[in-house]
């Protein structure tokens, strides 16, 4: 009897409350400022089932590495491509044969006829991409979603992309080159919470190796477990030799051998490259790698930051669409604080920051260690590969 009229007050009340006077309802119930993004809320659903099958996995990971390559071609003071917009699909010809490319082109046989497929430029479905690969992984920020940048009118020049045998110094003199100081550096590097590694060592054993111990959360493992002591290589040295071709055609990618990329790391299964050991003992860096190590939040919101700047590279973002609200909540993070994996403790730190002692309040997760298992490739429908 009296259910009536107080369903009628909360309709009302939802009502009052909704986003903007102009506010569009999409077919799946997406609340859009702009009616435009509902195409995009669509594109979203499509990403996530078609190409990333709902997980934080390989091709998230894949995604968040080609949405950095492409768009930091891009240079405050010279001629160096047009920042993150496609290029690296559009001149894919040019610039996925760079080889700090390497591996790129893994993702690209996906990414090129879905984005033709869906009707999208290169450069949206890169950095909207990446925004949805994101919302699918435990601990990750909620990205801004920008669209509608143009195609790509020419190739990034080589040498953009810095390179894991590059020492500090050269890496610092190119982000810088593209805006980024040393310290968003370290924030985007979060990314490599999510990572693993294909091409730097192409030895068998090693394929999809990842460079923290939850490759599927994005969390503050990577920067705690590159602190710890480094002993021992996972494959059979820093110096391999080439993979099988057998072995090569199921990765769908060609390798280089890159030398000293890598140094030794502190688990079995796990790969560590030199570039992200030296930053954690570099004085313009380890007191931010520390930083991100500690907290689960500031990390999160450290990369949100920076990875927003990122994807506008080239860009003014008045130029663009704002469809944010299409993008998802991530799931939260699977935990608050970093731990040390099974056999590891305080001891193992190689402590980097001058200016703070790494605190003795971490604890060790329970159990023995094992071998951390490698990153697998997922079989989607897109892809000129497709066996
Ligand atoms: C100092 C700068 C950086 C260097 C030297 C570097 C180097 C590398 C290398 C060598 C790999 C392994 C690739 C392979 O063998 O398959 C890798 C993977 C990856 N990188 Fe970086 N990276 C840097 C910065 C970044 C940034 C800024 C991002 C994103 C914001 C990023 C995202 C990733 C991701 C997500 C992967 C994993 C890809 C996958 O698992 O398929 N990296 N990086
Ligand atoms: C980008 O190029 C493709 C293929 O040439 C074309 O179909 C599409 O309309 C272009 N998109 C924009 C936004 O210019
Ligand atoms: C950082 O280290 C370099 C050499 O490794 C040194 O020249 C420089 O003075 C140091 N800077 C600070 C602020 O300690």
């Amino acid at each position: 009897m009296i259910a009536a009229p107080i369903i009628a007050l909360a309709l009302a009340g939802i009502a009052a409350a909704s986003p903007t006077p102009a506010a569009t309802t999409c077919a799946d119930g997406t609340i859009v400022a702009n009616s435009q993004c509902c195409f995009w809320a669509n594109v979203r659903d499509r990403f996530k089932n078609e190409i990333f099958l709902n997980v934080c996995q390989e091709n998230v990971h894949s995604l968040v590495r080609i949405a950095f390559h492409d768009a930091i071609g891009f240079s405050l003071n010279s001629e160096k491509g047009g920042g993150a917009d496609g290029s690296m699909i559009q001149f894919g010809a040019t610039e996925l044969n760079f080889h700090a490319n390497e591996g790129i082109d893994f993702i690209v046989d996906f990414l090129q006829p879905f984005a033709d497929t869906v009707g999208i430029t290169y450069g949206d479905a890169i950095q909207f991409g990446a925004a949805v690969g994101l919302s699918l992984c435990p601990g990750a920020p909620k990205i801004q979603a920008f669209v509608g940048r143009p195609n790509a009118t020419r190739a990034a020049p080589d040498g953009t992309v810095p390179e894991p045998f590059d020492d500090p110094e050269k890496i610092f003199a190119r982000m810088a080159d593209a805006g980024f100081t040393p310290t968003e550096l370290i924030h985007l590097l979060a990314s490599h919470s999510i990572a693993d590694q294909a091409g730097v060592d192409p030895e068998d054993s090693v394929l999809g190796a990842p460079f923290d111990s939850t490759p599927f959360s994005f969390d503050s493992q990577v920067f705690l477990e590159t602190m710890l002591v480094g002993v021992l290589f996972p494959g059979s040295g820093p110096n391999q030799g080439m993979s099988s071709p057998a072995v090569l055609a199921v990765r769908r990618v060609t390798y280089y051998n890159v030398l000293s990329g890598e140094v030794s790391s502190p688990l079995p299964g796990e790969f560590r490259l030199q570039s992200d050991k030296r930053f954690t003992v570099h004085n313009q860096t380890a007191c931010a790698w520390q930083e991100n190590a500690l907290s689960q939040a500031t990390m999160a919101s450290n990369f949100q930051t920076a990875f927003q700047k990122l994807s506008l590279l080239g860009f003014n973002k008045a130029n663009l669409l704002d469809c944010s609200e299409v993008i998802t909540t991530p799931p939260p993070a699977t935990q608050k604080q970093a731990f040390f994996p099974p056999g590891k403790r305080h001891v193992d730190i190689e402590q980097g920051c001058a200016t703070k002692a790494f605190p003795t309040t971490l604890s060790t997760a329970a159990g023995t260690p094992t071998p951390i298992p490698a990153v697998q490739v997922q079989d989607i429908p897109f892809g000129r590969r497709k066996k």
